[in-house]
């Protein structure tokens, strides 16, 4: 399959509206992308399809390991929560990359990242070793330099030169050698402050990520709610890192969304779940149409594991063949296993116990009941990305067809694309107007629900069906001169390009119908 080229991609998204760098006016802010009428549309019938998927309709009914119903309730926790939260996850101590700066540019790089070129090996010592960061404009522009200074250059990380050479380092940007600093740690969590003396005692962090908010009132559920263990809880919201180099359009943003599920059971039932929803996860994204060879389920590595996650059943990620990882692959979802880390952690931090009661479990009674037993539950979660699954499906989407008036289209399924049904009178007269304005008024009040029903009366018929292909609109009702005498009107399939003629007051079955199947 040819390679999509992500520069017409992001000019599409740009074009029809899905995705703005935010603050454009000012010059952008690096990190940032605001979505614009269609991809708030578009996100919200991705995060729509998780909420139905995960919290209404759990797994669409299928049965968990145990036999049973899979249950789900869903919570919405705060941004900002108690400093001492992030202190007990782990995020205070240890979320933060190694980073080097540059005293004469000040800019700052991740110190992992940053590769050299030096001269082959049994060559004299050179004067200069060239730093540049993969992927970035820094790399042909120092390899230039590297070639001229000692012909054809060999690539080495910059940790692998010793500290005590780093005088001959030049910085990816810098103009003379020596200017980078040691690595140093660097949080990633924004800082902010609460209340209105904004000093270090008032410290408060924008969170990272929105599984804390769930462990923190797990006990708040159990007591107040029916649910027992087996059982998740859900929640989708934004999340914030201050990523040190944000990239690849939405991909590594500085504020994002996520959808997690933290999906509490009994220790010795964690090997079950882990497996069950490694293959759901995989399963939902494949419905939504990230089919075929581009997505993938891959088992991390032991030394990929994250602290809480190394004695457990493991990660999984579901991952996506972007445009900009190909013939790689992007991490879209992973799913841990991660013990009773968590629990345990607040546990100590805030000297209560979250201890589960299981009364189904221990030893059986002479009267026939159990005698229960007390737990710690252990976790696996699954936890999405919203942005990166709307990346996922626009570069998933993104077609050429020579051969249409819309060379660019966007194959969306009909459940996430973010207008249903398009609505046009032929000519802007002859009555036409009127007719489709009222199939328009009827087809928004029946679908308004599901997404987008638009009307268009300007341009040729031509340029309304290629603007229609373009923002990925599955279906146009066109009302012509035939229409006024025989109350039919063509339908228009995105797909194929194919018209059909239908009674017009077949119109809102016609698209339920239609809209039902994926
Ligand atoms: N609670 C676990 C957790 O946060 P993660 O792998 O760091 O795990 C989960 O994040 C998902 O959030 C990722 O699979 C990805 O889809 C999304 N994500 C993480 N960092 C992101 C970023 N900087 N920009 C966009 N999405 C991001």
């Amino acid at each position: 399959m040819p390679q999509k080229s992500m520069d017409k991609i992001m000019a599409l998204a740009k074009r029809r509206g899905f995705i703005y760098q935010a603050s454009e006016l000012y010059g952008g802010i690096s990190g940032f992308w605001d979505y614009g009428p269609l991809g708030a549309q578009l996100k919200k019938n991705l995060r729509d399809a998780w909420w139905e998927d995960v919290v209404l309709d759990p797994c669409g009914g299928r049965p968990g390991p145990n036999g049973e119903p899979v249950r789900i309730v869903p919570i919405d926790t705060s941004i900002i929560q108690h400093p001492r939260v992030w202190e007990a996850s782990g995020h205070i101590a240890g979320f933060s990359d190694p980073m080097v700066d540059c005293r004469e540019t000040k800019q700052r790089y991740r110190f992992d990242h940053l590769m050299a070129y030096a001269p082959v090996e049994g060559r004299e010592p050179a004067p200069v070793l060239f730093a540049f960061m993969p992927d970035t404009p820094s790399e042909s522009k120092q390899r230039k330099k590297a070639e001229k200074a000692f012909g054809e250059p060999r690539v080495v990380p910059l940790a692998s030169i010793p500290r005590t050479e780093w005088d001959r380092v030049l910085a990816p940007d810098a103009g003379k050698p020596g200017t980078l600093t040691e690595p140093r740690a660097f949080n990633l969590m924004f800082r902010t402050y609460v209340g209105a003396t904004a000093s270090e005692d008032d410290v408060a962090y924008l969170r990272p990520e929105t599984a804390q908010g769930i462990f923190v009132q797990f006990k708040n559920v159990v007591d107040t709610t029916r649910v027992k263990v087996p059982f998740g809880i859900a929640q989708v919201g934004k999340a914030f890192r201050n990523e040190v180099t944000p990239r690849n359009f939405t991909f590594r943003s500085r504020e994002f969304e996520q959808m997690e599920i933290e999906f509490f059971c009994h220790p010795s039932e964690a090997h079950g779940w882990y497996a069950f929803w490694r293959e759901e996860r995989v399963r939902w994204w494949r419905s939504l149409g990230l089919a075929g060879e581009s997505l993938q389920l891959r088992e991390h590595e032991r030394d990929e594991l994250a602290h809480y996650a190394r004695e457990g059943a493991g990660t999984s990620d579901v991952e996506y063949r972007f445009p900009f990882t190909a013939p790689g692959f992007g991490e879209l979802e992973g799913i841990a296993h991660r013990a009773n880390f968590d629990l345990a952690q607040h546990q100590e931090y805030a000297r209560t116990s979250l201890e589960y009661f299981d009364v189904e479990r221990g030893e059986l009674l002479p009267n026939g009941s159990r005698k229960g037993e007390k737990y710690l539950p252990h976790v696996i979660e699954p936890s999405a990305g919203l942005d990166r699954g709307v990346l996922a499906l626009l570069c998933e989407a993104y077609t050429e067809d020579p051969g249409r008036a819309s060379p660019e289209l966007l194959l969306l399924s009909r459940r996430l694309a973010p207008i249903k049904a398009a609505v046009f009178p032929l000519v802007n007269k002859e009555g036409m107007p009127d007719v489709s304005e009222r199939l328009h008024a009827a087809l928004r009040r029946r679908f308004a629900r599901l997404g987008l029903i638009e009307h268009d009366a300007k341009q040729s018929i031509g340029k309304r069906y290629a603007r229609m292909d373009e923002a990925g609109c599955p279906f146009c009702f066109t009302i012509d001169g035939q229409t006024l005498q025989d109350q039919t009107v063509t339908v228009r399939d995105r797909d194929t390009a194919q018209q059909e003629r239908i009674a017009i007051d077949r119109a809102v079955e016609y698209l339920e119908e239609r809209l039902a199947r994926v």
